[in-house]
C-alpha cells in the first residue's frame, strides 16, 4: 500500500511516499531556516508564502524519487494540526485539491501522532504499549501509547517547549536559528557542570517547565555582560576570543545538561509509574546527541528499551505523517474534502 504524506505544519515543506506504513520510498524536505534565521525565529507569514512556492515542487520530487504517479497511491495523508495555521492551510488545501482531482481518498493526521509513529520507520519497531516522549519546538509531552489511536497524556509542558528553550537561548547568545543543533555542537566542547542552572522537577509531576531555565540563562548572560567586580569574557575582559568561546560552550553545555536531566528523569518516572519499560523518543530535540545517549543509559540501567528515529527523521518530515496515515486508512478513517486545519489540535 503506497501512501503520500504531506506536512507543512511549521517551517518545513515536506512530502514523502511510504510503502505498507513503514518503508520509505522517498522523503523530500524543503527547509526554510535561511529565511527565518535573520529574525531569530519563525515568521509565520513568510513561512506560509514559502510553503505556497514549494509545495508542488516538493510533492513532485517525492513522487518522482519513488518512481510513482498519483494513480499508484492508496491515499494522501496530510497533517491538519497542530501548527501554524497559515502553514497548515497550504498543505491541507493542496492535499484536498489533489485528492479531488485524482479521486484519491484523503486522510487527516495529527502532527504529534506523526512524531509518535516516526520510530516505526526504522528497522526495529516498538511493540505496544510504550511510553512516548515527544520533544520538539512546539511540544514537550509524555504519552502512554497502548495501541494505534490509544494515547493517554501523562504530562506536558506548562510553558515553553524544550526546543523553544533551545531556540530562545540560542537567540540570546547570538547563535542563530534553529538553536538546537548549534547548542548541541557547542556543548560537546563545554563543561556541563560549569554553571548550575535550575531543573524544574515540579514536585514529582510528569509536566514540564522550561521558561525558568531560559530566564536563568538570560540573567546569567546579563550578569556576565554588566559591569561588576569580576572580569567577564562576554564584556571583552577575558584573554581574547578563546575565553569568549569557552564561556559560550560552558553556557551551552550547562543549559543542555539541565534540559536533558529533566527530560530523562521524567521519562524514568513515567516508565516506573506505568510499569512499562519500552520508550520512544521523537521530535526535533530527539536529534540531540546528549539526550539520545542519556536516554539509552537510563533505559539500560532499568533494563528497558529505547526506540528512536534516525536523526533525520526526528525533525519534521512527511514520512511520519504517512506512517500514521497508514493506520488511519486501514481503520477506514477517511477525511472529507471539507477538512480544515486546526492550529491547536489535541491528540
Ligand atoms: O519536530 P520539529 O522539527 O518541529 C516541531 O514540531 O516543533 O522540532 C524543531 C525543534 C527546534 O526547536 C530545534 O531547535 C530542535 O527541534 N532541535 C534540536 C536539535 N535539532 C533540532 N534541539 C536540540 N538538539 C538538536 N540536535
Ligand atoms: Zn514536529
Amino acid at each position: 500500500m503506497l501512501i503520500l504524506g504531506i506536512d507543512t505544519s511549521c517551517d518545513d515543506t515536506s512530502a514523502a511516499v511510504i510503502e505498507n506504513g513503514t518503508t520509505i520510498l522517498s522523503n523530500s524536505i524543503s527547509n526554510q531556516s535561511d529565511i527565518h534565521k535573520k529574525y531569530g525565529g519563525i515568521v509565520p507569514e513568510l513561512a506560509s508564502r514559502r510553503h505556497i512556492e514549494m509545495i508542488w515542487p516538493v510533492v513532485d520530487e517525492a513522487l518522482k524519487a519513488a518512481g510513482l504517479s498519483c494513480k499508484d497511491l492508496a491515499c494522501i495523508a496530510v497533517c491538519h494540526g497542530p501548527g501554524l495555521i497559515g502553514s497548515l492551510l497550504v498543505g491541507c488545501s493542496f492535499a484536498k485539491a489533489l485528492c479531488y482531482a485524482k479521486k484519491i481518498p484523503l486522510v487527516a493526521v495529527n502532527h504529534l501522532e506523526g512524531h509518535i509513529f516516526s520510530p516505526f520507520l526504522e528497522m526495529t519497531k516498538p511493540d505496544y504499549p510504550f511510553i512516548a516522549l515527544i520533544v520538539s519546538g512546539g511540544h514537550t509531552c509524555l504519552y502512554r501509547v497502548d495501541d494505534f489511536g490509544k494515547y493517554f497524556e501523562l504530562g506536558r509542558t506548562r510553558d515553553d517547549a524544550a526546543g523553544e528553550a533551545y531556540d530562545k537561548v540560542s537567540k540570546l547568545l547570538g547563535l542563530g536559528y534553529p538553536g538546537g543543533p548549534v547548542i548541541d555542537n557547542l556543548a560537546r566542547d563545554g563543561n556541563p557542570e560549569a554553571i548550575n542552572f535550575p531543573r524544574a522537577y515540579l514536585a514529582e509531576s510528569l509536566d514540564f517547565s522550561f521558561s525558568g531555565l531560559k530566564t536563568a540563562v538570560m540573567h546569567y548572560v546579563k550578569s556576565e555582560m554588566s559591569p561588576s567586580n569580576h572580569p567577564s569574557p562576554l564584556r571583552g575582559e577575558g584573554k581574547g576570543e578563546g575565553e569568549v568561546s569557552k564561556l559560550i560552550n560552558d553556557i551551552a553545555a550547562s543549559f543542555q545538561a539541565a534540559v536533558v536531566d529533566v527530560l530523562v528523569r521524567k521519562t524514568e518516572w513515567a516508565i516506573k509509574q506505568e510499569r512499562i519499560k519500552r520508550i520512544t523518543l521523537s521530535g526535533g530535540v530527539a536529534a540531540n546527541s546528549a539526550l539520545r545517549q542519556r536516554m539509552l543509559k537510563m533505559a539500560e540501567e532499568r533494563e528497558g528499551e529505547v526506540y528512536m528515529p534516525s536523526v533525520s527523521l526526528c525533525t519534521d518530515n512527511a514520512a511520519m505523517i504517512a506512517a500514521a496515515g497508514y493506520h488511519h486508512f486501514k481503520a477506514g478513517n477517511i477525511a472529507g474534502l471539507d477538512l480544515n486545519p486546526v492550529a491547536y489540535l489535541p491528540l
